[in-house]
């Protein structure tokens, strides 16, 4: 496995505008993307940027709340009330590669890859196999 950049950072909120008056007022966030639907996951999601470090873009702040009676983020609020910290997403040259690297070392990938939010490949991998971290794993995007 070849270590990429760090993506985003995914955070659960009970909602998304709430959460964004937090990153614009709290911590200062200058470019929070519009918010869109991701129906087939069952979320809402909100990027919001931090400063780019050179030519490539910073990592990003995934806002994530539940879209539909059946989003899989329900429980996570549930056990979370307030929201927190879901997922950390790295980033790889070669989706598929990486899935056959996660299940040679015996890591549980969950799902096929499938469309994220960037519109490239990801995958998770369970966290129980991860040191606890829900872990997304994304092919970068080509305009990068
Ligand atoms: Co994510």
């Amino acid at each position: 496995m070849k270590l990429g950049r760090l993506n985003h950072i995914g955070v659960v909120t009970p909602s998304i505008p709430d959460s964004i008056t937090h990153w614009r007022d709290v911590m200062g966030a200058t470019k929070i993307h519009d918010p869109f639907d991701l129906p087939a996951q069952g979320v809402k999601v909100c990027f919001v940027d931090t400063p780019a470090d050179g030519p490539t873009s910073g990592t990003q702040i995934e806002l994530i709340e539940p879209l539909g009676a059946d989003s899989p983020i329900h429980g996570f609020l549930s056990k979370n009330p307030l929201g927190g910290q879901h997922h950390i997403c790295f980033e790889v040259p070669d989706i598929h590669v990486a899935e056959a690297e996660f299940e040679a070392m015996n890591k549980r990938v969950l799902g096929e890859p499938r469309i994220g939010a960037h519109g490239t490949l990801i995958f998770f991998v369970h966290p129980k196999d991860m040191g606890g971290m829900l872990t997304e794993i994304m092919e970068t995007p080509k305009d990068h």
